[in-house]
């Protein structure tokens, strides 16, 4: 029996799967994120993301310049400060490492880009955590949320114009909501980590920030075997005041990324983790993946499962090759 229905017609020429193509990705959907840090005369490569550096001041002023002219939709920084302690001090400090950066890439970009910062306190502290500790060790919630409240009032002065708090405290985003609103920064957007796991992909970020942590992040980040959980998550961020949620990592978590985004009426971001970017840099350098397309399609496939802005690493190169 010949076919009667023939899906592959609209398959037949580039033009018509164009035509036909149900997810787009573009420039403007992407956010690259940047790691700066303190006391560098040059930029320094991340061994395990190729690609990948820790800036200088200076480096990290052409980084968003370019992204700027590719059109991408904006920076997230993450600052590396030459001296940690047991509170993140240099991350309330208006002359820290990630403060001054947020001056200088508005500067910098002005309007162009939406300038964001990694609202968290795991690159400031001596014991690695993204919260402040108990006596006996265990991150501390409520006091760490203080801290955060400080924190987003540093970088607000600063002139960000999206907060990221990643710390995945109970309450975070009201706190900080609370906080700029109280000190007349009320057009500061908040994208919450809504859904953040206790990912192993995360692995090569802790090389790019030079972190301390002994152990993990399980009592505070989500189990992997959670989706439900992932959604109450953002429904919590949403009421508290959060503008746009995000899940992470994004390729391991493509069904929570669609079960959110189905659930929410704000914007979603995933964020295609370092550890999502080192196994397809390494698959590619050995010649065992071909890597342009190989991106495109981990990119696409973000895009598909619904998220509006996906923040990767490739985020430069994906917006040339969709140039080309
Ligand atoms: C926490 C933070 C982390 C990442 C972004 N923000 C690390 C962690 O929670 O351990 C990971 C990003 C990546 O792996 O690309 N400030």
């Amino acid at each position: 029996m010949r076919p009667v229905v023939r899906p592959r017609r609209l398959r037949t020429t580039p033009a018509l799967r164009r035509m036909v193509a149900e997810t787009s990705l573009e420039a403007r959907q992407l956010v690259l994120p940047l790691f700066v840090r303190e006391g560098l005369e040059e930029p320094v490569p991340i061994s395990s993301m190729p690609g990948v550096v820790q800036h200088s001041r200076s480096s990290l002023l052409a980084a968003v310049a370019e992204a700027a002219e590719l059109g991408l939709g904006g920076v997230m920084l993450f600052g590396i400060p030459e001296t940690k302690d047991a509170t993140g001090s240099g991350a309330v400090d208006p002359g820290g490492v990630l403060n001054l950066a947020i001056t200088d890439v508005v500067a910098e970009v002005g309007d162009a880009l939406t300038v964001m910062s990694d609202l968290c306190l795991d690159e400031f502290t001596d014991h690695g955590h993204c919260g402040v500790l108990t006596p006996d060790g265990r991150v501390d919630n409520d006091r760490t949320l203080e801290r955060y409240a400080e924190m987003a009032l540093a970088q607000a002065d600063a002139g960000v114009d999206m907060v990221g708090p990643s710390g995945m405290m109970d309450g975070q985003v009201a706190v900080v909501r609370a906080a700029l609103d109280g000190a007349d920064h009320t057009d500061v957007s908040v994208l919450a980590y809504s859904a953040k796991y206790a990912s192993a992909f995360f692995g090569p970020f802790r090389e790019a920030v030079d972190s301390s942590l002994v152990g993990d992040r399980r009592t505070y980040q989500q189990d992997p075997a959670n989706g439900t959980e992932g959604v109450r998550e953002a429904l919590l961020d949403v009421a508290q005041g959060a503008d746009l949620v995000m899940v992470k990592p994004a390729l391991s978590y493509l069904d929570v990324v669609r079960r959110v985004r189905d659930a929410v009426d704000v914007p979603v971001a995933a964020y295609n983790v370092s550890g999502e970017y080192a196994m397809l840099e390494a698959a590619a350098a050995q010649g065992w993946i071909d890597r342009e397309p190989a991106i495109l399609e981990a990119l696409t496939s973000i895009r598909r499962a619904g998220a509006d802005i996906v923040l990767t690493y490739w985020a430069a190169e994906a917006a040339r090759l969709l140039r080309s």
